[in-house]
């Protein structure tokens, strides 16, 4: 099962234009399947759906019939009839990829408007929400509240682009969430482009799991300290990035996948 996942991380991901990247693929892998060994229930969701390049990874990880829920405001480019190009675009990449959309647990809207109950009478308690919509403080303060209010006990917030100069409101907005969410929360997993925190009782848990994954074990685990926990840096270092790069534009990206075992 994992090498097929693998396979879509590493071949089919790159085929819907849109920003996860293999490490952080292989990060979602790994928490998700570390969650179901655990038998930690709850739904996945997602703010940012853009056309779909996370929605289907948490799609191929977590199989047809785990409940998913999205949300974008969707309103990139129009089709002839008026509707949304980028909606229409996202459902085409579930067709062409044969990948299931429940259309049911789209919200096509403002996530800052939204009420956590809202999500939770869709979808029930969420134990693993990727935030990656609007980059603005405000967009993050009130998505990270959102989350919080959603998120089951064991879940997982993961803060797309924190530590990016292009969008330093981000890692504003993420910081405000763990030093006044009453201490709640804590990180203890960064990559180059992506946060991942838990309530303080996981951090544990999530930690060893982070540690201990063979799909995470291509990576320099760096122990780093931030805002009261340790958080495992996960650093990629610049010439596998550059093979990568190389091998997926020179038509080899088959075989990417041996670069980052
Ligand atoms: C960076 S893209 C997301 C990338 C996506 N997660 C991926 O894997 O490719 C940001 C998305 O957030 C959406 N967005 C921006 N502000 C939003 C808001 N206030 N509410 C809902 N979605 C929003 C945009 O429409 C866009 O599709």
């Amino acid at each position: 099962m994992t090498s097929t996942i693998r396979k879509f991380i590493f071949h089919d991901l790159q085929t819907i234009e849109g920003y996860i990247d293999p490490p952080d693929a292989l990060v979602f892998l790994s928490l998700l399947q570390g969650q179901q060994e655990r038998s930690f229930t709850g739904a996945l969701a997602e703010i940012g759906v853009f056309y779909g390049r996370s929605y289907f990874l948490l799609r191929k990880i977590s199989g047809d019939d785990a409940p998913i829920l999205a949300i974008d405001l969707f309103n990139i480019g129009q089709t002839v009839d008026g509707g949304s190009a980028q909606y229409s675009r996202f459902l085409e990449n579930g067709r062409r990829l044969g990948m299931r959309v429940d259309e049911e647990m789209i919200i096509r809207g403002d996530s800052t408007l939204l009420e956590p109950a809202r999500l939770t009478d869709k979808i029930g308690k969420i134990r693993f929400f990727s935030i990656d919509g609007g980059h603005m403080l405000r967009h993050v303060a009130a998505d990270s509240r959102l989350a919080m209010e959603a998120l089951a006990d064991h879940g997982v917030i993961a803060f797309d682009d924190t530590f990016n100069p292009a969008w330093p409101e981000v890692t504003v907005g993420m910081a405000d969430f763990l030093r006044t969410g009453g201490g709640a929360f804590c990180a203890f997993c960064m990559t180059k482009y992506k946060t991942y925190v838990c309530r303080r009782e996981f951090h544990a848990f999530y930690t060893s799991l982070i540690a201990d994954s063979a799909d995470l074990a291509a990576f320099d685990h760096v122990e780093t300290e931030f805002l009261g926990s340790k958080v495992a840096r996960l650093h990629n270092p610049i010439s596998r990035r550059m093979l990568y790069e190389l091998m997926v534009r020179s038509g080899m990206s088959a075989f990417s996948e041996r670069v980052y075992r």
